[in-house]
């Protein structure tokens, strides 16, 4: 798609992936609709864009019904919408028995109940052609320790791209995936920076994943994995997943280590 005049919304605009998404699309002369919880963080950030006038804020916590409704009747949808990306997520590095019920619910709210519902709702206010696209994570492929909710948020999102990818063929709207490797934001907390360093797991800038996503929508590709060598993992779990597990059950002590500590330190 020709990102010169598109109007985008963007959810989760003010995160560390997002900032650098509407960044890099507001240089594509793209017209932004910025969604997140903070004002004023949203109103720095649409500050720091080129022509600021071009670009909108939506302030919602898309977890509430009440909230959703009042971003569907906002005045900046009035015109319609070419792209929607959900980005907006959360996540939760400990291990399932010392994660309490509460974070569990937040992740599977924010990660896959909340854009689903939104995609829903929004399907009235797309224009065609349209592109819908979900931030995924190489978790979306792989099933990893101390992740197993967050995990299951993101290959519910990536089974959910595809199924409606299908459904919408030749309605005019695209369905497309986009899944970053770890990427240096502050969703990692310390001990995952910390194990991610002791592992030697490669990591990208938030300005580096906003480049794939603007090429990614610009050539319209489906399913995109970042990352060499999480691309490879992700095709090699998907046809002898037996082999990755024996991959990563050797770093399991490692993981322990740093997921277990951060539950113990009291920090979630
Ligand atoms: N960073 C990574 O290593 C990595 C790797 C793979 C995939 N991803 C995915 O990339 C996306 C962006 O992540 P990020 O790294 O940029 O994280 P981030 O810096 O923590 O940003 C998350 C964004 O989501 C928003 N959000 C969280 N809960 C929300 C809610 N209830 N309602 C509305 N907005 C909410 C946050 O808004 P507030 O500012 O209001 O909190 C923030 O704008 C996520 O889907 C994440 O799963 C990240």
């Amino acid at each position: 798609m020709k990102l010169e005049n598109a109007k985008i919304l963007i959810t989760g605009a003010s995160g560390g992936i997002g900032k650098a998404l509407s960044h890099a699309l507001a240089e594509q002369n793209a017209f932004l609709v910025l969604h997140g919880r903070n004002e004023s963080q949203l109103e720095q950030l649409k500050a720091s864009l080129p022509y600021p006038d071009r670009h909108q804020i939506i302030v919602a916590d898309l977890t509430q019904t009440a909230d959703r409704a009042m971003l569907l009747q906002h005045p900046a949808l009035n015109a319609g919408i070419d792209v929607l990306i959900n980005n907006a997520g959360t996540n939760e590095f400990a291990w399932l028995e010392d994660q309490t019920e509460t974070q569990i619910e937040r992740q599977l709210h924010v990660n896959v109940q909340a854009p689903v519902l939104l995609t829903k709702a929004m399907l009235p206010h797309l224009n065609k052609p349209a592109l819908i696209m979900n931030i995924g994570s190489s978790l979306g492929s792989i099933g990893y320790p101390g992740y197993s909710v967050y995990c299951a948020t993101k290959f519910a999102i990536r089974g959910f791209s595809e199924a409606l990818n299908r459904e919408l063929a030749g309605s005019g709207i695209k369905v497309l995936y986009f899944a970053p490797r770890a990427t240096q934001t502050s969703i990692n907390s310390d001990a995952v920076n910390a194990m991610n360093k002791e592992l030697g797991t490669k990591s990208d800038t938030a300005e580096s994943v906003a480049r794939e996503v603007v090429t990614a929508l610009q050539k319209e590709i489906k399913r995109r994995w970042l990352g060499w060598p999480e691309g490879l993992f992700v095709r090699i779990n998907g046809l002898i997943p037996q082999l990755v597990d024996n991959a990563i059950i050797k770093q399991l002590p490692v993981i322990a280590k740093f997921a277990r500590a951060t539950f113990q330190k009291g920090t979630h």
